[in-house]
């Protein structure tokens, strides 16, 4: 009898073991095929990685910087680039309070309507809507970019591999061809962007804003303060994410331990036993 459940615990033992590391084998297997996705145009510089803080697994998003990056935003990118599928209100607490967003959003006008006589008509922007596009439709943005279009911003930074990084090179490597590189007009050289050659001017300049906390305006300061308003908009609910997953693993460990607890427990008097057999 003992020696039978002996066999039978190395054997659960064995099956647990063996589960563990097929699925440890599969996992790793899922990760390292996503990270090393080919990448075959030579003609790019790959963006360093660069430490952004709220990116961690316990930290969150910087409100002085996102502030600061909205600004820089409506001041320099908001001329060229939509943010479409973000509004006012969402702004609410994370970069101003809503009576600034109140009054900033009553300062667009909006197209609305129709009317009880079928028209459209014009009203101040409220906190319900979209932040406003520079262009009414993609031709229009094309004609006055010679031909390219400035992509809409929301989802930028997860549109793009490592997008923060890249994002911030971009914005930052504005540079002198090298001898040999055939430029074309009204295009700029930026080595991060895939064939060197990109339609967007250099769009940031030192103190080209003016922070209201009085962060020096450098060309890196505004680009990473964009970079990281950005990102807020591709994923705003990351920090509340980050929250749950905490109160989740911390709720999974805790049940884990006392499983453990619970099965040693049930357990015990099965495997302290000792029988002997007497002729
Ligand atoms: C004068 C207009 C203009 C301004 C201002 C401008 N951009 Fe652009 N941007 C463009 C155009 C045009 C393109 C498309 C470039 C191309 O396809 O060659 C572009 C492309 C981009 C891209 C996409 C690059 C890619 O990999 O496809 C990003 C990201 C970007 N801009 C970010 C910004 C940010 C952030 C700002 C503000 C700091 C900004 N832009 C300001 C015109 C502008």
């Amino acid at each position: 009898m003992a020696h039978q459940l002996r066999t039978a615990f190395t054997k659960y033992n064995q099956g647990l073991a063996l589960a563990a590391a097929s699925t440890a084998t599969i996992t790793l297997g899922l990760f390292s095929s996503s990270s090393s996705t080919a990448k075959c145009d030579d003609d790019i510089l790959h963006a360093p990685s660069y430490p952004w803080q709220h990116l961690g697994l316990l930290s969150s998003y910087d409100c002085a910087a996102l502030r600061r990056g909205f600004q820089v935003y409506r001041q320099v990118c908001a001329t060229c680039h939509s943010i479409e599928r973000i509004h006012y209100r969402e702004l609410v607490g994370v970069t101003h309070t809503t009576e600034e967003l109140v009054a900033m959003a009553s300062e667009v006008d909006v197209l609305d309507g129709p009317n009880d006589e079928g028209e459209m008509f014009e009203r101040p922007g409220k906190l319900a809507d979209a932040l406003p596009k520079p262009y009414q439709n993609e031709e229009q943005g094309r004609l006055a970019n010679g031909g390219a279009l400035p992509p809409d911003l929301s989802l930028m930074v997860k549109a793009r591999h490592a997008g923060h990084d890249y994002l911030f090179s971009l914005l930052t490597g504005y540079c002198e061809p090298p001898a040999g590189k055939a430029m074309m007009p009204g295009l700029y050289y930026n080595p991060y962007f895939p064939g060197g050659l990109i339609a967007m001017p250099p769009p940031l300049n030192d103190d080209g804003v003016e922070y209201e906390d009085g962060t020096p305006a450098t060309i890196s300061q505004q680009a990473r303060d964009v970079v990281e308003f950005l990102n807020w908009c591709a994923e705003p609910e990351a920090d509340s994410r980050k929250k749950d997953a905490f109160t989740y693993m911390v709720v999974l460990g805790f049940t884990a331990l006392m499983t453990g607890y619970y099965k040693r427990f049930r357990w015990s008097t099965l495997k302290t036993r000792s029988i002997s057999y007497v002729k």
